[in-house]
């Protein structure tokens, strides 16, 4: 099925298994995605390398200045470097997550990200994830798409994706910050989480990979009248 050079938007709240549908979307209809939260853990890791960053998530207002000579970049794969440096594991830490929201807060980091997310979307043919993409970052988006499903679900996917990865973490922790990262995005001043009015949403608690997609290709088809 071929489809428009649209840009495809997926907000929703944390690990309701944004970025694997955004890729298998990007893979079945050749778009290019890009995982904005990929660049807010990003730069949370370059501010606690640089010291500008409280344990208790007070950012130092130094982080605006030293953003300029941040250099982070997609790699192979997809995967987010640090100017040499592939720092794709070090971002999905609970380190890492444990302060991207208040990061993420901060209107200078978002107007940095957003600057970035911008030039992606200059060449269409995208499909985007995160929090703000079909409200702030892309309002015209083509297709946009509000993710959900129970907190049960959410804290066991991302629990596993941890686990797989060598980490072990208490399921209470991984839960906590969940609730802690969807109160934090959703209260924020700057471009907080919402559902834009022209987003389907999706709840997917109960939903395989195929039927997602199958979802996805039946919205893409009623809306764009491909048969
Ligand atoms: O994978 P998960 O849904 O848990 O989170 P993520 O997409 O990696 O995003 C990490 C954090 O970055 C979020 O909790 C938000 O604080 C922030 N974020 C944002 O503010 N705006 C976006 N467009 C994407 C992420």
């Amino acid at each position: 099925m071929k489809i428009p050079d649209i840009i495809i938007a997926i907000d929703g709240y944390s690990s309701t298994g944004k970025s694997s549908l955004a890729k298998k979307v990007a893979r079945k209809f050749d778009f290019l995605y890009l995982d904005s939260g990929a660049l807010y853990r990003g730069v949370t890791l370059f501010a606690q390398e640089e010291g500008l960053i409280s344990r208790l998530g007070t950012v130092n207002p130094g982080l605006k200045d030293a953003l300029e000579g941040l250099d982070l970049h997609f790699g192979a794969e997809g995967k987010l470097y640090m100017g040499p440096r592939c720092i794709e594991q070090q971002i999905r830490s609970m380190e890492v997550s444990a302060q991207v929201s208040p990061v993420a807060a901060v209107p200078y980091v978002r107007a940095w990200v957003d600057e970035m997310l911008h030039e992606f979307g200059r060449r269409g043919r995208i499909v985007m994830d995160g929090r703000d993409i079909g409200t702030a970052v892309f309002p015209d988006a083509q297709l946009k798409i509000f993710m959900t499903a129970s907190e049960e679900v959410r804290a066991k996917r991302r629990y596993d994706e941890l686990v797989s990865k060598g980490e072990s973490p208490l399921l209470e922790d991984v839960v906590k910050n969940l609730r802690e990262r969807d109160y934090i995005d959703s209260h924020r001043e700057t471009a907080p989480l919402r559902r834009a009015e022209d987003a389907f949403e999706l709840d997917n608690s109960d939903m395989t990979f195929e039927e997602e997609l199958a979802w996805v290709q039946g919205l893409i088809q009623g809306k764009f009248g491909i048969l």
